[in-house]
């Protein structure tokens, strides 16, 4: 892919704009909030465990991944947090965007940590964080390399219409076979199609209500 374009979101956070499929990132009504929103607040503290195994779909601009190391350290989480990529982005794009300056205290230590981690193995970022950045197609890898099972899953895909291969049915049976009982996998996206898939896979599925700009979400459940 070309490189992507850095554009502000409303809440001041950056994304990145994909012109070849016109698609952003993020939500253009503010990227930190809807990452918090969906992510942080709606999986990672409504699963509410200590010790716990975060799943993501997309690396992306590691903004998800910033977002769960902060809250590891300010609530005393052991996370062990696994994404998935296929096209990294230029680390010069990385230096530009605004993630690590946006909160009170500059995050730029833990920031530079995630994005200076090599691929493709275990890295322990502090006593809260470990990172495992996979460089892959997830289309075309198998979950048997990963040896815990996911509590939380992130799914980040771009939307179901601009890349309709990651929200095919099998992708979501393999991540309901792959989760530990109680995980949660949230997506912003609401859309019918996405909800049945996710249900027919064997999640129970909620709609929650969406970030900014989004009347809802979804949340998948694995029944206990
Ligand atoms: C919506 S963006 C993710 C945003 C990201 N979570 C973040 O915090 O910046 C979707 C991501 O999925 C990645 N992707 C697209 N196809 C993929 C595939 N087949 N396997 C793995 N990652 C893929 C894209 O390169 C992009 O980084």
């Amino acid at each position: 892919m070309a490189n992507p374009e850095i554009t502000i979101t409303a809440d001041g956070s950056h994304t990145l704009f994909v012109a070849e499929l016109n698609e952003p990132y993020h939500s253009v009504n503010g990227a930190v909030t809807e990452s918090m929103h969906v992510f942080i607040e709606n999986a990672l503290l409504f699963r509410n465990k200590k010790d716990i195994v975060v799943f993501e779909v997309g690396f992306g601009t590691g903004l998800n991944c910033l977002l769960t190391a902060l809250k590891a350290m300010e609530n005393g989480l052991k996370i062990k947090y696994i994404t998935i990529e296929k096209y990294p982005l230029d680390p010069e794009i990385i230096k530009k965007l605004n993630y690590p300056s946006f909160f009170k205290d500059d995050r730029s230590e833990i920031w530079e940590k995630i994005h200076e981690s090599p691929w493709d193995r275990d890295v322990e970022l502090n006593n809260n964080f470990k990172l495992y950045k996979i460089n892959a197609d997830i289309l075309l890898t198998s979950f048997s390399k990963i040896s815990q099972n996911f509590d939380v899953v992130y799914f980040d895909a771009f939307a179901p219409d601009v890349q309709p291969a990651l929200w095919q049915p099998e992708i979501f049976s393999r991540l309901f076979e792959k989760c530990n009982k109680k995980a949660v996998l949230t997506t912003y996206s609401a859309k019918g199609s996405v909800r049945r898939t996710m249900i027919s896979a064997g999640f129970k599925v909620e709609k929650l209500p969406g970030p900014p700009g989004k009347k809802e979400m979804l949340r998948g459940i694995i029944p206990d």
